[in-house]
């Protein structure tokens, strides 16, 4: 067999990209393998996808609708969509946004990457919760920001951790919340603390960036405000049709203060320039047929199942001193166990044994969760949630015992 040369570009590699973990390739690397248990990656159940109802309006599109479907569209979005998102918003939040006030985007990442390649210089801090989303710390490191966590509690991120930072003049450009049903710990933010959060960004000049990407995923008739309806001037909110529609569109949308938008389609100019006509074309038919409203009915009923199976199957499985959270909506439950559990060697035996999940580490800035794992429960079907977490508690026991 030809050995490669050694590598010879790395040094060639831009500052900014030295330092990218892979984690986030690691994990939907894992979900797809075919021989585990899967709660690993956080992906939709094929199940939810509306095939017949995509088909029927991909024939009419064709028919209908090509030069405009087929076409590149305008780096804010096709005007329909953004007409129909708009509408969505005023039901759901209880704002329509202007015009000016929304852009379609290339999914929840890309929002994430607009917005820090919009506001970010080198060095700037970026305020997380900790732990949250290791998608957007790689989106903000991509820019060279320096993340700071802010612990989160059952209520959501400690307010009053943040203003210790603000006040100790390390005030971040940004903040970066997701309030519902938060990836990983399925903590949604209490109505208290989004007032709070919103109330104190708006007196330290910070501005929020609110990922709703689980909001409509909800199991409960409670609906907290949406921080973007709280302070419509000091929030953009990041959405995505990723776990709700599905991810094979790569869609999503950024709602926030005009400048903050107009800087953002700027940035849009010289990445992707917009997203795809087609796929904007198919949401914007799908929500106005109403279809988006029965999916998520269905897709709720099926995750609140499957929720409900892995909290009573954590219940049977885990040793004492295991403790885990026990979400209303979303696709993650949080494991916390004692300090001597690592759950990184965990992952590795957990693999042998045939399951994946995803440890706690990579979901912190700087440090933390090595004892911490998360677990999504939206992929595998009520047996496999039985006989996975029976395999992890058995792993979990012999690892405290030993
Ligand atoms: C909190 C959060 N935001 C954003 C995303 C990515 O969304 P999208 O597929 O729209 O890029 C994910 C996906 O895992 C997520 O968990």
């Amino acid at each position: 067999m030809q050995t490669l040369p050694p590598a010879r570009w790395s040094p060639a590699f831009a500052r900014r990209t030295r330092g990218a973990s892979g984690e986030l390739a690691a994990i939907l690397a894992l979900a797809s393998g075919s021989d585990l248990i899967t709660f690993a990656g956080g992906f939709p159940d094929p199940e939810t996808f509306p095939v017949a109802i995509l088909a029927e309006l991909t024939t009419c599109l064709l028919a209908e609708d090509a030069a405009v479907a087929l076409q590149y569209s305008p780096t804010p979005g096709l005007p329909g969509l953004r007409d129909a998102l708009a509408g969505r918003l005023a039901d759901t939040d209880g704002r329509r946004p202007a015009d000016a006030e929304l852009m379609v985007t290339s999914g929840n990442i890309d929002a994430l990457g607009l917005l820090a390649k919009a506001l970010l210089d080198a060095g700037d801090s970026v305020a997380v919760e900790a732990p949250t989303y290791l998608g957007a710390i790689d989106a903000f490191r991509g820019f060279e920001a320096d993340v700071r966590g802010v612990p989160v509690d059952d209520g959501g991120i400690d307010v009053a951790a943040l203003e210790r930072l603000c006040r100790a003049g390390s005030t971040p450009k940004l903040v970066y919340t997701i309030p519902d049903h938060q990836n990983p710990t399925g903590i949604t933010m209490s109505a208290e603390r989004r007032a709070a959060l919103v109330d104190a960004c708006r007196r330290h000049g910070v501005l929020i960036i609110e990922d709703v990407a689980y909001r409509d995923l909800t199991f409960t008739d409670e609906r907290p405000p949406t921080l973007w309806s709280l302070g419509p001037d000091i929030v953009v909110q990041a959405g995505t049709t990723s776990k709700t529609f599905f991810p094979g569109v790569r869609l999503g949308w950024a709602a926030g203060p005009a400048e903050v938008i107009a800087q953002m389609v700027l940035a849009k100019q010289n990445s992707d320039q917009c997203a795809g006509a087609f796929g904007q074309r198919l949401l914007e038919e799908y929500l106005r047929g109403g279809h988006m409203d029965t999916q998520l009915r269905a897709s709720n009923a099926l995750y609140a199942r499957r929720c409900h199976r892995i909290l009573a199957s954590l219940g049977v499985h885990m040793p004492a001193g295991i403790s885990w959270t026990r979400p209303h909506g979303g696709f993650f439950a949080w494991l916390t166990g004692p300090d001597r559990l690592d759950t990184t060697a965990l992952a590795a035996r957990a693999r042998d044994a045939g399951v994946a999940f995803v440890p706690g580490r990579p979901f912190y800035p700087h440090g933390g969760g090595a004892n911490q794992l998360r677990l999504a429960f939206s992929l595998a079907t009520e047996d496999d949630i039985d006989e996975g977490i029976r395999r992890l508690g058995a792993l979990i026991t012999s690892a405290l015992e030993n």
